[in-house]
């Protein structure tokens, strides 16, 4: 069974905005926009990534999880999320099993995405052959021949839309992508 000491939901809240747009006897329609989505998810990683970055320098672990967006209908039900809200992903924090600590991965290297002045194909490409190439040396050298490497991963969660939900429950909390 998959347990955290403690569990955060990042969501979207457009719910407080509206409550202060309509002090000021106006209608907010953000939430109707996809710039509305777009940013709110946006502020939520950039919640997400603080959490984290506060949550590692006090000695604890953390997992960002994408996975509530499988089930988001139950995510509003569990924490009565009213309407203009939406729970975007969540995190763990938890102790450290330093006993069980799991070597540095490799990265995707730094030139296939930092780029200067203009984006450049070819090193995407390189970026990734190489970085094929050193996963599954890295998964290899572990004993663990079963792992896929960066493209066949990409190929098992990229083909298929898994999070298939999302866009529904998106409208049934009032939000659209327009
Ligand atoms: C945006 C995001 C969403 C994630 N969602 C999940 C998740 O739903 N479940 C999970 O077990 N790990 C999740 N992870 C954690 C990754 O699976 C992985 O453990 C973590 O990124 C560290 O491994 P890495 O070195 O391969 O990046 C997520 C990570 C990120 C950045």
């Amino acid at each position: 069974m998959a347990c955290a000491d403690v569990f955060i939901t990042l969501l979207i809240d457009f719910n407080r905005t509206a409550y202060a747009v309509s002090r000021g006897d106006a209608q907010q329609i953000v939430e109707q926009a996809a710039e509305g989505i777009i940013v709110g998810s946006f502020d939520a990683g950039i919640m997400l990534n603080a959490l984290q970055t506060a949550t590692i320098s006090l000695g604890y672990g953390t997992t960002a999880i994408g996975g509530i967006r499988y089930y988001p209908e139950k995510m509003v039900r569990l924490l009565e999320l009213p309407a203009k809200t939406y729970p975007i992903a969540g995190m763990t924090i938890g102790v450290i099993d330093r006993d069980h600590l799991p070597k540095t991965k490799p990265r995707v290297p730094v030139e296939s995405f930092a780029m200067r002045e203009r984006y450049d194909s070819q090193k995407v490409k390189d970026g990734v052959d190489t970085y094929d190439r050193q996963l599954r040396a890295w998964w290899d050298n572990q004993g663990l021949e079963k792992m896929k490497s960066y493209s066949a991963s990409l190929a098992e969660t990229y083909t298929t839309n898994r999070y298939y939900k999302i866009a529904s429950t998106l409208a049934d909390q009032g939000f659209i992508f327009k």
